[in-house]
């Protein structure tokens, strides 16, 4: 990890109700004041956002959408608006989950206009890409991470890069318990980070926080947290369990 605070993002997809989330917040809460040396973001689904900020606000633990519309609001059934974030006490928003691209077809087009739009709402965005597996295996990891960047990150010159942190999710390690080496994934941030320096040739590339995700659980976190270039965790399965979920953050404070 770097020396800035590694980020240790839990992503509940479609898991927890309200009140199970809000249990959860209310038992983190005095584990994460222990844990100072790490950033903690629980992504719970939208329903369970207005009730764990009660537990959150004040605290260390911030709080993240998984998504959202990027229409300002609208006739858009089912969809949650950056200001609706916002007044559910989030600071951030994952945007371009896998899921989302790969279960319900959202494009790199897709993607793009709701970064702007959440910036400018004030929230930072975890932006999450990652190759597939049959692209790894035919040496296309880099130009799969290229076009993603470059297409979602589209028009984001003159936008605060440093309200983005970039989540690395090789598809193949997400919800299958294939994590991806020390060693590939800190060739894959390597590569994002060149390409940012690319895209953005005004910005410090080194500021850009670049999470890792896929499989991530406290037996292999240790030899991902000190890597480099791997500045936190966006973590799916092994963030529901509490104990799990802090095991990690201990890991990643002690490599910081
Ligand atoms: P798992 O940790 O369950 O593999 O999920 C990773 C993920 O998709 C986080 O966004």
């Amino acid at each position: 990890m770097s020396d800035r605070k590694p980020i240790i993002a839990a992503n509940w997809k479609m898991f927890k109700t309200p009140t199970e989330g809000y249990q959860f917040a209310r038992q983190l809460l005095p584990k994460a004041m222990n844990l100072p040396g790490v950033k903690f973001i629980l992504c719970p689904s939208a329903t369970g956002l207005y009730h764990i900020q009660e537990v959150v606000k004040d605290s260390a633990i911030e709080l993240g959408g998984q998504n959202l519309h990027p229409a300002e609001e609208g006739a858009f059934t089912g969809e949650t608006s950056a200001r609706m974030l916002v007044a559910c006490g989030c600071q951030w928003v994952i945007i371009g989950h896998s899921e989302r691209r790969h279960i319900f077809h959202e494009s790199d087009k897709d993607i793009q206009p709701k970064i702007p739009t959440a910036l400018n709402a004030g929230l930072n965005v975890i932006l999450c890409i990652g190759e597939r597996l049959e692209e790894r295996q035919e040496g296309k990891t880099e130009e799969v991470l290229r076009q993603q960047l470059r297409d979602g990150l589209a028009g984001m010159e003159t936008y605060p890069i440093d309200r983005l942190v970039i989540a690395y999710e090789p598809v193949w390690a997400i919800g299958t318990g294939v994590v991806a080496t020390p060693e590939q994934a800190g060739e894959a941030h390597a590569q994002v980070r060149g390409i940012l320096g690319e895209l953005f040739p005004g910005i410090e590339a080194e500021t850009v926080g670049i999470l890792y995700g896929g499989s991530v659980k406290s037996s292999n976190a240790e030899a991902l947290s000190k890597t480099p270039g791997i500045d936190g965790f966006l973590i799916g399965g092994a963030s529901l369990d509490l104990d799990e979920y802090v095991k990690i953050a201990e890991i990643s404070q002690i490599e910081a």
